[in-house]
């Protein structure tokens, strides 16, 4: 048992008997005793939490030294008031000890607390992110450059359409059979959404209104009842071509395509003309282009024949020359149209035409700064 111990039984019974009985110098070794002690605990907490507890412990209603100055009353009269002033004292002394050192507390949290929130403010700054073209956008921005080259200019036309220029003014009256292959989304039973560009040569011609030459590409989304698998998707993009005016040949549509494939796939590039069918072109072909993965060598890519097939094409047909307003026994023309998709496809080495579409950002930024 502690001296305090003793002062506190000895104050409970002094008090309750009103009996002095604590000799001076036991009082005074407990007040060196507790000073002590308290200067040693203060020194000793580490947190506020900590002193805290200390103030309690020695100045709380209960405390150790609250205990002291009731058991100065318990002290002979003439010994009360050099007591009763020493533990006044001693009060004060470990208020303000608690004090320094809850204020010494406080600043070292706040150099802690600054120590870790610190900021390098050499570190470089969060750039925000910038955007890139779409590879169609780009493939397009390039194919428009090629051609603008060649004096054509761009026609948009529209992507609702109506029955007449989608087929019958292209020569496919209805019930062709070359319609099975172009079902699409049909808004009234006489609009549709586009299924090629197309009646954009019978709206470019008639906005000409027989000025020579027509000249001009189409780009734009069309729409078929496609699936959507890695070559196939219910929208896509064409990029349509016209030339009408006098004396057009087969050649020049063959000039003109091997110089755009030139432009887009590289310097090196072949292409080829194969027979082909189409209601608005007679005759009509097929144009392959070298393979641009092997560079005609043969790969899986090409099925080991070294050619791709890109653009349907052919001379353009008389009807659809005197439904664009002009007259077929004066001019002739050339058309091509080809899938934009396909041909960014064919020029980055892309494999799967959904990645096109799904806006994956690990794809789409590869073509940051292409
Ligand atoms: N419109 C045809 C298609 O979508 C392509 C084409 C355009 C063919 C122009 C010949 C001339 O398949």
């Amino acid at each position: 048992m502690d001296y305090l111990g003793d002062i506190s039984i000895a104050h409970a019974k002094g008090g309750r008997r009103g009996k002095a009985v604590i000799p001076s110098e036991t009082m005074r070794d407990q007040i060196d005793d507790l000073q002590r002690r308290v200067s040693k605990e203060i020194e000793e907490a580490g947190t506020l939490a900590e002193l805290d507890e200390v103030r309690i412990k020695y100045l709380g209603k209960k405390g150790e030294l609250t205990n002291l100055l009731k058991a100065v009353g318990s002290l002979p009269k003439e010994e009360r008031p050099e007591f009763g002033a020493k533990v006044n004292s001693l009060r004060e002394a470990i208020e303000t000890g608690l004090r320094e050192k809850s204020g010494y507390l406080d600043r070292k949290a706040l150099d802690e607390k600054v120590r870790r929130e610190v900021a390098d403010v050499t570190l470089p700054g969060n750039l925000p992110e910038i955007g890139s073209l779409h590879p169609i956008t780009k493939a397009l921005r390039e194919i428009v450059q090629i051609f603008y080259g060649m004096g054509f200019t761009v026609y948009e036309s529209r992507e609702a359409e109506t029955d007449e220029m989608n087929f019958v003014k292209l020569n496919l009256a209805p019930g062709h059979p070359a319609r099975d292959a172009q079902d699409t989304l049909y808004l009234t039973d006489t609009t549709l959404l586009r299924t090629h560009t197309s009646p954009g040569q019978i709206r470019g011609m008639l906005e000409m209104e027989g000025r020579l030459p027509v000249r001009f590409i189409v780009p734009g989304r069309v729409y078929r009842r496609d699936p959507f698998d890695a070559s196939h998707s219910p929208v896509f993009h064409q990029v349509e071509g016209l030339v009408i005016d006098r004396h057009i040949t087969f050649e020049d549509l063959k000039g003109c395509f091997l110089e755009f494939a030139r432009g887009f796939f590289g310097p090196d590039t072949q292409i080829r003309l194969r027979p082909s069918y189409f209601p608005f072109t007679e005759p009509s072909a097929e144009i392959d282009v070298s393979c641009t993965i092997c560079r005609g060598r043969g790969c899986q890519v090409c099925s080991r024949t070294g050619w791709l097939e890109l653009s349907g094409a052919g001379m353009v047909h008389p009807r659809v020359i005197r439904n664009g307003g002009y007259d077929p026994e004066e001019v002739t023309g050339f058309a091509f149209g080809f899938g934009l998709d396909r041909a960014a496809m064919l020029k980055w080495g892309i494999d799967d035409l959904r990645v096109l579409f799904e806006n994956d950002l690990r794809f789409l930024t590869q073509f940051e700064g292409l």
